[in-house]
Order: C-alpha cells, then structure tokens, then sequence
C-alpha cells in the first residue's frame, strides 16, 4: 500500500515491529548490561541505569497487576461507544514527523480543511427486502438516507465531470476532490490517505482528552494516563521552550565522552586533525555506535531482525544493511545546490553546539579542548579549493562551515557505497548473503562486534549474519580508513541531532536548521508552522501506537466490521486462485504451487493479538519500560525509542512471533511479509473511503478489495514470488513459467518508465520502473478485486448488498472503479513528488490509477472507452499479469 510491505532488507522498510509481548526482557538485560561491563565501560553505566530505573518501574506495575481483576472483554464483546462523526475544521497545517528515530523515515502528516469526510451509508430496509432482477441496472431501488445521500454527495464532489475518463481516470474520478483540497503553501503532499490518518489521530484525541465513557480497568488506567501524559508533554510548549536545547546538548556531549572513551583527552584537537582511522582508531567508537543504535539513530549500518529466509524463515536472526543519511537518496548527494543547502544546515548546527567564545576567544592550548570546540581545519587534500591552514580556532563559523563541508563530502561517499534502492527492494536473491558472524568483524576490524552486540543484550550471537550488500562494508572499511576521527564524530552528531530535533521547541535554533532541510527537500514555504496537536498525536502513534490502538479499536472496529473486511479479501483470494488456471503464461504445475501458497497466507485483520490489543493487561505491560513523565517530553520519545531497540534485539536467536504485527491499529496502510507469507490490514484502513461494513459492495470491492489485491498480488510479484508457501527463498516455478512471467514484468516496467511528474525546474523526472516495478504488478492486482466482486455479486444482490445511490448516475461497474480512484486523491509539490519518484517503490497516485486501469479491459468496458485512448491502448500494447 502506500508506504507499505515487506520486510524486506530495504531502505524502504517500516522498522522492524516492536513486539514481543511475553518476553521477560527486564531482567537479563541488566544482567547481560553487568555482564559487558569492563568492555564497555560509560554506555554500560548509561544503559544500566535506564535498564535499573525500567527494572523499578515495571516492578511497580507487577504490584499494580497483581491487584488488577477486572479485565475488559474483549475488544469486540466490549460496549461500543457511538462516535459521532467528526466536525472538525482541521487548520491547514503541516508538520513533518519523523516517525520513530529507530525508523528514521520522514513521515509528512499533511491536512486541509475538510468537513468530515468520513461518510457511512446505511442500508434502508426497503432495499434489503426488494426483490433480486436480473437486470440489476434498471429499475433499482436507491437508498435515499441521510447518510446514503451524503456518502453519494463525497463522491460526487471527486468527480471532475468534464475530465474524459478514457484519457485520464485520475482527473476524472480524483478532480474534484485536487480542486477541493488546493495545496496550501506549507504543505508538501496531500493525499486521501492523510486525510483519513488525521482522522484517526482525532479519533485518538477525543480519546485521550474526554474522560472514558466507562470506568477503565487499572491496566487500562495507566495505559490511558500514560498516552495522555505523553500527549500533554508534547503540547506543552512552555515547558519546551524552557528546556531548549538542553536535552538534545546533553546527548551530544555523551556521545563525544563515548566516543573518545579511549584514546585519551587530546584526541580531537585540532593539532590531531590530520590523523585517520586506519592509524588510530578511536577505542570509544564501538561504545560510540552501540548508544547510537540503542537510541535508533542507525549510523554506519542499519540492522533489520527478521527470518533467515534462505533456511528457516521463522528463525529471527540479524539482517545488515546500509544506514539512512541525511539526505533521502544517492541522487541527492550529487547535487551542487542540494549539497550546498545540506553543508549549510549541518554548519549551523555545528555552530550552535560549538561553546560560545569568551571575548576575545581564547587561543585553546592542547589540553584544553571541550568539544566540539575547536573545529578540526580541512586537510588540503580533502578540501579541494582549500584555503591555506587557518590557524585554529579563529573563527567558529568558519569552522563549523568547514566540518559540514567534510561531514557532507563523508556520507557523499557511504552514499554512492551503497546500493541502489532498486536491487533492495526487487531483489530478494542478491541481497539475500549470509556470512559467518566473524566475517562482519574481519571486515571491520575498527569495530567490536561481540561488544556491539553484547550492549543489546544479546545472549548469544548468531552464529552467521545475512548482508543485503556485501560490497558496502568493503567499501565502508575503506572510507573509514581514510577519514579523521573528528569527521567521524560530525557525522555521528549529525545523525543524532537530525534524529532527534523534531522533539525540541520549535524556537531552538536546531530544531529551525533541520526545519530549513525539510522545508526545501519537500517544497513547502519556509516558517509555515501546522497545528501542534495533530503532529503530537503522531507522537503518540509512534512511541505508544499499540496502546492507543486498544481504544482507537474499541471505537471504530465494531459490529461486523472485521468479518466483513475479512470477507472481502477472502473473497480476492479466492478469485486469485480461480484466475490461475486461465493465465496463459503460468503452467499448471507452477499454477498449482501458487495455488498453494495462496491457502498457506495468513490474513490479519484491524489489530494485534501480541501485544494482546483485546486484553488489557498484556497492553500495558508491553510499554511497561516506558516511562512517561509530565515535563520531559524529550525523555519521553527517548525511552519508546529505546524500549522499541530493546524489543527489536530480543527477538534474535527466537522463533517469529506470529502474532504481531508490523503496523499499529490506527495506521492507514497494508502490508505484505515475504518470509512470514501474511497479509496485514489495520483497522485504520477499514474505514471510508476505503471501506465500511455499511457500503454497497462495489464500493468496498472497489476500493479496499484492491487494497487487498494489492498486498496478495505482492506475495506473487518479482520479489514476492521467490518466496515459497513456507516464506522460504527458492525458485519453485518452472522455468518456462518464470520466463514468461518476467516477459510481463518487463512490459509493465517499461509502460511505468515512460511516466513521468514534474521536477520542478522545468525539467521531468522519470518513474524508475524498475524500483515500481513490484508495486507496480501489485496494483494490476486490482483486475482480481473486480472479479472478486463479479463472483459475489449474485449472492449479495439478493441481500441488498449491491443497493444503488442517489444522484449518481453511473453504473455498478463505473462506480467500482470510481472507488477505486477516490483512493488515490492527492495534491503535490514538485520537490516532495521528485523525492518520492526517487525514493518511493511506489508509483505517483495519478500512475496507481492509470497505470492498471489502462492493463484492463474491463475498465474499458465499463467506461466504453474506444480503442486507441490513452487508457485503452490496443491490446498487443497492454501488461497482462492477473
Ligand atoms: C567569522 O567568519 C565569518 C565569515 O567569514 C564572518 O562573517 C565573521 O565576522 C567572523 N567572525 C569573527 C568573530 O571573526
Ligand atoms: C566474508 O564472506 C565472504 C563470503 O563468504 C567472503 O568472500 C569474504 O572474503 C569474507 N570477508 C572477510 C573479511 O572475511
Ligand atoms: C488475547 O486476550 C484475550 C482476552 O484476554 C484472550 O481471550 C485471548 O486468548 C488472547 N489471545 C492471545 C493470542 O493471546
Ligand atoms: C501531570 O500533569 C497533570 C496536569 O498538569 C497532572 O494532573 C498530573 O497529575 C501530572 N502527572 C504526574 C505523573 O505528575
Ligand atoms: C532452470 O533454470 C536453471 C538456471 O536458470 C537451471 O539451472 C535449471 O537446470 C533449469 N531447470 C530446468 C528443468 O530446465
Ligand atoms: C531495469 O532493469 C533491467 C533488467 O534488469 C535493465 O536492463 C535496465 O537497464 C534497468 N533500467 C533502469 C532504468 O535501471
Ligand atoms: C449471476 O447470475 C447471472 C444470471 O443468472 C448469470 O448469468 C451469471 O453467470 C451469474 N454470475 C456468477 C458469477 O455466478
Ligand atoms: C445519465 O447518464 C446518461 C449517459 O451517461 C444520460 O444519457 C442520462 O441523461 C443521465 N441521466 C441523468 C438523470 O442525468
Ligand atoms: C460506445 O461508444 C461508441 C462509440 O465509440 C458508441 O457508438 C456506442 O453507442 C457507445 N455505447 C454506449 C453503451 O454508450
Ligand atoms: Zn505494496
């Protein structure tokens, strides 16, 4: 789906989940803390005493629950408040949130004012009770409710009537709705699905802001006080501006302790610049990296657990790949004015750590030399076009500048080290290379694995690692080797401000320079600011989402919502399976296997069970080593970061946890994971436009049975289909079958490659239909939601499930793919859609509409689109895949 899918080894992943309900972690993790002590000596005292505060705390909680009796009953069986729907004027605001630090990926939550878009129509009864015809197009009773009516009203005002649907069904289905909601200037993207996100974030802060309709169980008491706390924490923005930069300054000292834990006081002195890693490595570097990694600030390399697909895909083991940088992609690091804007941002932050002066500065003498103070001079050789040596420490924002220009040119090289996105994300073979656990350490040899690995308190390390890319770490070792400590460090510190800034006032001076980076790699206008409350709420997503996922669901995922979600992608499985013998291009021996593999996928619907969203207690213990506190709204985000580290480490050397889930409840999104072979949809998504238990069946097919399709179709697509039933990596079709498949697949990469959106300055961006390409084949999914709904539509007729609505004078089969469409509403700016072509598998939403729809005869059909436009080409020119 949309920033959806495997687990895969990839830049594009959600981090790994953070589950692992049951696993007394507390405990042993102080020991193995103990345990590392003498080798890691500050960030054991650091983690130990997170550890031992935790260790107090869920104590406390063990007395709380000891007391705890009354449970809720399930989440279903639970009494389900009615939510009145949302009025809400949400301000033309955006915040740009980096969802989690671990995840690193930057999330733009984006609203516009909007009237409550969430429309539910109800049945009336003289429709259910009306006869079943064979001509279902005529003579229809139309539901003409209230709410029938508004919900036809949404999705008419979509429509831009005087778009020819056979040109482009984007403008078409999506005009209306683009003319509806304009970009405000502070925004860089606004889709159909934000809007449904904010939504759900609101439905979130009723939550936490009425007091609860009925009387919470203690579990769910202090599940409640802490997402509240959380919540205020953030939106006090007094207490923010009076902390200022100091929490985030704090950090940065600690890791300059770390980091020259061994070499002894001088080590960064200018009069050291000139010396590199390979001569004198810093000792505290391993430390340096552990902390990092321990607070999801992945610097050097990111680290994935999942299955060992190739063996066992069950058996969590440790994934190496390379780390996020400051730039979303290699692309932009060869770019003259995005460098310049970068090298810029990293100066100012620099100059803003750096102590200020005494008047006059005083001339720091070797001893004394309190970092980051004073900046290390360029060495001729790395700065072409150097001046001469200043003399050192003359000036802090020369200094500064000249450390962000060496920081930038740093990761210019991990950048082009590392792999391109399109072999991670479409190649599960090539970036599938598992090595023995030592080879990470010969390659390294700067870096202390077993201490690295022993600080996240693993019991015993894997006996072999899997690497996406092994041709990084030899290139890794080889810029290492090249660069000064000092560098290093700029870049570590980079890292962790850019991480970590977003939850500082807003007034701070680092909070404004990360501002400055995204304002421009997303186009939106400088000093916009959007509203508090809604970024706070993605707060509260991130660090506490399988929390707030339990209300969230009690009230929205009621009544038949689950068994009717589930039925329509059930119903998509089954029209998959009923395709298979007639596509020409698949044997009857791979067509049986994938058969096969369709029956083996697991289907998860609106919530966890691990943690265990319908029982009280099992929620509020797994956040049980996070403590919120009023007045530290930093320390706060801090903790759920580390906790989530803690989690994600604790599942290596296990077996997969079947029950937990990638995404939380409220998240609008779907996704796909290879090895563990499931399907996932949040109750989030389950709600319109996508779905409603309440809609005629065209319009759930339509819209959330091709989400369905979509995440089934991934389990078959270029790098879905080198899974087997077992999630396990192996070729199981023939090879006549695989060839034939890939012939399609080139088709659709190339008919992708020719789109294109505007770059922006006057040139245009190509889609990489290569990095689309796995996307792109999920979305031709939609042909298997149409049959899907095809194949019910006699048994549902009888029912009233295809009842019509007023005004909308377009057939069942138009109004599918109206559905369909309405999904993919959204507005862009030129920077933020540029950065998606080069970063996004995914294809722009005008793409994800007419890209299957012109693959599809039955769009043409439904339309009456005559051969040769644009979205009925002649069938020798169109993909056919499902
Ligand atoms: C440092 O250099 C900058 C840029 O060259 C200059 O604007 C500034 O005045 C200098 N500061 C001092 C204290 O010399
Ligand atoms: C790591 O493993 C690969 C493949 O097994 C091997 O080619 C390479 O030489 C090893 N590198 C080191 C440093 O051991
Ligand atoms: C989840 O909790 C409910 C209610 O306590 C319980 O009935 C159910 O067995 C639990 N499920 C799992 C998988 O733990
Ligand atoms: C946090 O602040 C709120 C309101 O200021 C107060 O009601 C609550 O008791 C405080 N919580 C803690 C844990 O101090
Ligand atoms: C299928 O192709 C692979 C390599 O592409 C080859 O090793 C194998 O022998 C082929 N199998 C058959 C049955 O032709
Ligand atoms: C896409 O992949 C194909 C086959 O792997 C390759 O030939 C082609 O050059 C790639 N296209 C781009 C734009 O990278
Ligand atoms: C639905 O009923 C019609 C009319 O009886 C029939 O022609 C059609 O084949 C049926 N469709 C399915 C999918 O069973
Ligand atoms: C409905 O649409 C058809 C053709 O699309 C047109 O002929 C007819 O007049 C329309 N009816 C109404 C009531 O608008
Ligand atoms: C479909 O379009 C053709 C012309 O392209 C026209 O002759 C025909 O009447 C149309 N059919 C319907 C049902 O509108
Ligand atoms: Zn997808």
């Amino acid at each position: 789906m949309a920033e959806d899918d495997a687990p895969r080894p990839s830049v594009d992943d959600e981090s790994a989940p953070l589950l692992n309900g049951d696993a007394p972690v507390e405990p042993s993790f102080l020991q193995r803390l103990t345990a590392s002590t003498e080798e890691l000596t500050p960030l054991s005292k650091v983690l130990a005493l997170i550890a031992l505060i935790l260790l107090i705390l869920s104590s406390v909680f063990i007395g709380l629950f000891a007391g705890a009796q009354t449970r809720l009953n399930s989440v279903l069986d639970t009494p389900i408040p009615t939510v009145t729907e949302t009025q809400t004027e949400v301000r033309t605001d955006t915040y740009t949130v980096t969802k989690t630090a671990i995840e690193e990926h930057t999330q733009t939550w984006t609203a516009t004012k909007t009237w409550g878009t969430t429309v539910t129509a109800t049945r009336i009864a003289t429709v259910t009770a009306s006869p079943p015809e064979k001509t279902p197009d005529k003579g229809d009773a139309i539901c003409i409710s209230a709410d029938c009516i508004r919900l036809s009203a949404a999705i008419l005002s979509n429509i831009d009537q005087t778009a020819d649907p056979c040109e482009d069904f984007f403008q078409f289905a999506s005009g209306g709705w683009v003319k509806e909601h304009p970009l405000p200037a502070d925004k860089g993207l606004i889709t159909s699905f934000d809007l449904l996100s904010i939504e759900n974030k609101r439905i979130i802060e009723q939550i936490l802001t009425n007091p609860p309709l009925i009387a919470p169980s203690p579990a769910d008491a202090i599940t409640l006080s802490k997402l509240q706390t959380l919540y205020g924490s953030c939106m006090d923005e007094g207490t923010l501006q009076e902390r200022g930069e100091n929490p985030l300054v704090s950090m940065v000292e600690e890791l300059k302790i770390l980091f020259e834990g061994g070499i002894g006081e001088n080590h960064l002195s200018a009069k050291d610049d000139q010396r590199i890693m390979k001569e004198l490595p810093p000792k505290g570097l391993t430390a340096a990296l552990a902390w990092l990694h321990s607070k999801g600030v992945e610097v050097l390399f990111s680290f994935m657990i999942d299955g060992d697909a190739g063996v066992d895909p069950d058996a969590m083991t440790v994934w190496v790949s390379q780390p996020d940088l400051g730039l979303p992609s290699k692309e932009y690091y060869e770019e003259e004015d995005i460098l310049e804007l970068y090298t810029s941002v990293l100066a100012r932050i620099f100059l803003e750590l750096s102590p200020q002066p005494a008047t006059p500065p005083p001339a720091p003498t070797p001893t004394q030399s309190p970092w980051p103070w004073p900046w290390p001079r360029p060495t001729p050789c790395d700065c072409p076009g150097d001046e001469p040596e200043l003399p050192p420490a003359q000036n802090r924002t020369i200094q500064a500048q000249k450390l962000a220009e060496r920081v930038v040119a740093f990761e210019q090289a991990i950048a082009r080290a590392g792999a391109d996105l399109d072999f991670l994300q479409g190649d599960p073979l090539g970036t599938y290379n598992p090595v023995p656990f030592s080879n990470l350490t010969d390659s390294l040899p700067s870096i202390s694995f077993g201490t690295f690995f022993s600080a996240f308190a693993l019991r015993s390390f894997p006996e072999r690692i899997i690497l996406t890319y092994p041709p990084y770490l030899k290139d890794l070792k080889e810029i290492l080797d090249y660069t000064p400590p000092q560098v290093l460090l700029g870049h570590f510190t980079a890292r962790l401000v850019l991480s970590y800034t977003n939850y500082l006032s807003t007034t701070t001076e680092l909070w404004q320079a990360k501002r400055k980076l995204t304002e421009v790699l997303s186009g939106i206008k400088p000093g916009s600011m959007t509203e508090r409350s809604e970024w706070c709420l993605g707060v509260v997503e991130s660090a506490l989402g399988f929390a707030a996922g339990r209300p969230f669901v009690q009230r929205t995922f009621a009544g038949s919502a689950r068994e009717k979600g589930t039925k329509v992608i059930t119903d998509v499985i089954s029209a998959f399976k009923h395709r298979l013998p007639d596509l020409s291009w698949m044997d009857k021996k791979s067509a049986k296997a994938a058969a096969e593999k369709a029956d083996a996928i697991r289907v998860k619907v609106g919530y966890p069970l691990s943690p265990n969203t319908t029982d009280d207690v099992s929620i509020a213990r797994y956040y049980s080593l996070v403590p919120i506190k009023n007045e530290t709204f930093f320390e706060n985000v801090l903790s759920a970061q580390v906790a989530d580290t803690i989690r994600m480490w604790a599942k290596v050397g296990k077996r997969r946890d079947k029950e937990e889930w990638e995404m939380i409840p409220s998240e609008v999104n779907a996704y796909f994971n290879p090895p563990a072979n499931e399907i996932v949809f949040p109750a989030g998504i389950l709600r319109p436009p996508f779905f409603s238990a309440d809609w005629p069946s065209y319009l759930s097919y339509g819209a959330f049975g091709s989400v369905s399709a979509h995440e089934l179709t991934h389990a078959f697509d270029s790098a879905g289909r080198m899974y087997n039933q077992q999630g396990k990596l192996e070729e199981w079709w023939t090879n006549t079958t695989s060839a034939a498949y890939d012939e399609r697949v080139k088709c659709i990469s190339e008919q992708y490659s020719k789109y294109w959106v505007d770059d922006g300055k006057g040139g245009k961006a190509y889609v990489n239909g290569n990095l689309t390409s796995g996307e792109n084949i999920g979305d031709a999914g939609i042909a298997l939601s149409y049959r899907a709904w095809e194949a019910q539509y006699n048994s549902s007729w009888p029912l009233g499930g295809e009842y019509l609505l007023p005004g909308l004078n377009y057939t069942r089969e138009q109004l599918f793919f109206i559905s369909f469409a309405r999904t993919w509403s959204s507005n862009a700016k030129p920077a933020t859609a540029l950065q998606r072509v080069r970063t996004d598998p995914h294809s722009p939403p005008r793409f994800r509409t007419n890209g299957p729809l012109s693959n599809l005869p039955e769009f043409a059909k439904a339309f009456n689109c005559s051969v040769g436009k644009p979205l009925n080409p002649p069938p020798e020119r169109q993909c056919h895949l499902w």
